[in-house]
Parts: C-alpha cells; structure tokens; sequence
C-alpha cells in the first residue's frame, strides 16, 4: 500500500513540469511558455481535476493498472504514477507523444502508448478527463469506446452545459491541449453522457456547480462519474 501524500504528489509535478521538463514557465524555451499569462496557475488547475477523484475512490488506484486516455502532456499521469502499480497513457496528438515519451522514457511505472496499443491490455481503471468535450460525437465516441475496450472499471470527468457559441458552425474538434482555452469544445450534457454508458453501473457521481458570471450565461457544473462494468 502506498502513502497518499497528496501535497507531497503536487509538488513532483510542478517540479517536474516546470524546473526538470520545460513544459509549464515563462519564455520562448517552455512548450506553453506564451501561452498563459500565469503558467504555474494553468498546471495548477490541471493538478486540480485530479484532487477530488483520488479524494473519493483512492481504491480505484492504488496498486492498479491504470490508462489514463487523452492524457494531454500527461500531468494526471505522473501524479498518479505515486500510487499505481503501473500507468498507461495515451494522447493523439503527435507532440504530446514526443513530449509524454522524452519526460517518462526513465520510468518503469508509465508507458507512453501509440495509437491501438491500448486495445492490448486489460485495466484496472481508465481515467478520461476533459476529453469528451473535444472529441466530435462524444456520444457515439463513448458508446464505442466502452464496447472496445477492456476494464473493471472507468472515470469521466467533464464540463456538463457550458455552451459553446460555435455549436454546428463547421469548426473542427479541439485536439490538442495546446489550445486549451475552449475555443473549439463542444457543449456535453451529463444525461447524454449517461445514455452513452448505460451498459455500466454508475457507482458514484461529483457536481460541482460554476454560477454565471455574466447574464446571459448558463450556469454549468464540473461532473465526475465513477463506473464499474
Ligand atoms: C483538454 S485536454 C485534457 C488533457 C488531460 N486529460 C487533462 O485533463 O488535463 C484534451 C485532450 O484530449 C485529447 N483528445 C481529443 N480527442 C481525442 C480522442 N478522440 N481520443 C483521445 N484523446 C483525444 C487531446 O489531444 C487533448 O490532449
């Protein structure tokens, strides 16, 4: 059984992120570099969608096979890599494969997977985060996944009602992290997302409400879902 020092566990990943990996600070030689005004504020929000679902189900990781799918530059990958037996991470996005394999080649916890690798293996758990709302379809995109992929278990985290202006204008989907200022997500509702996973047992749920801040804005809510097969 490992130590859940969760503090402790934030602080290897703003280490490791931004004075071992060049990934988060400020200037040209950083991947997000002039990206964000606040660098360290962007990975710390990050860290922050990965607090409440170890809070919750820590069972769910320790000691577990775990895929962590659409791992974006791999920052829940590497938190979680302090309490897993091993972790699998998958991101589409060429750049983010070079990046997941240059800081992670040394661990003989995470494997850094290509395209399919991940249909090989059995999991514990697979982790989606903040992926629904850059795929196209999530609906049939989530149908599908569960039919194809084999585990015990699976966690989706997502931003259920937030509305998007850009609904059905053409635009392509968002996927890359790169872009990570939801100019391109599409709007999901947490009921379409639990017609998706019907063949599932939804063990536990998260919902955390966002208010409006501005009128004419709907008031969205921050949603985890915990499932068994
Ligand atoms: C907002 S980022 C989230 C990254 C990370 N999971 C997190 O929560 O910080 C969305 C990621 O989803 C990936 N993505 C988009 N469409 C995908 C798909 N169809 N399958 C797997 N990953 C996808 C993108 O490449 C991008 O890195």
């Amino acid at each position: 059984m490992k130590l859940l020092d969760i503090r402790e566990s934030f602080r290897k990943v703003i280490e490791f992120y931004t004075i071992k990996h060049k990934v988060y600070g400020i200037g040209n030689d950083y991947l997000y570099g002039d990206m964000h005004n606040n660098e360290n504020k962007q990975l710390i929000r990050i860290l922050h969608k990965i607090t409440p679902i170890i809070k919750k189900h820590p069972e769910f990781f320790i000691d577990k096979t775990v895929l962590d799918f659409g791992c974006g530059t791999g920052e829940h990958t590497y938190f979680l890599s302090n309490y897993v037996n091993t972790i699998d991470c998958f991101d589409p996005q060429i750049i983010h494969y070079n990046w997941l394999n240059t800081m992670f080649k040394s661990s003989n916890i995470i494997n850094v997977l290509k395209e399919q690798e991940y249909l090989k293996k059995h999991y514990d758990t697979i982790l989606i985060i903040g992926v629904l709302q850059c795929a196209g379809d999530y609906k049939y995109w989530l149908s599908n996944f569960i039919d194809t992929m084999r585990f015990d278990r699976l966690i989706i985290a997502f931003t259920s009602g937030k509305i998007y202006s850009h609904i059905n204008s053409g635009r392509t989907i968002r996927n890359t992290r790169l872009y990570d200022n939801n100019m391109t997500d599409n709007t999901v509702h947490e009921e379409e997302v639990l017609k998706s996973t019907h063949k599932l047992k939804l063990l536990d749920s998260y919902h955390k409400y966002i208010p409006t801040s501005s009128p004419g804005q709907n008031a969205y809510k921050r949603v985890i879902h915990f499932y068994e097969r």
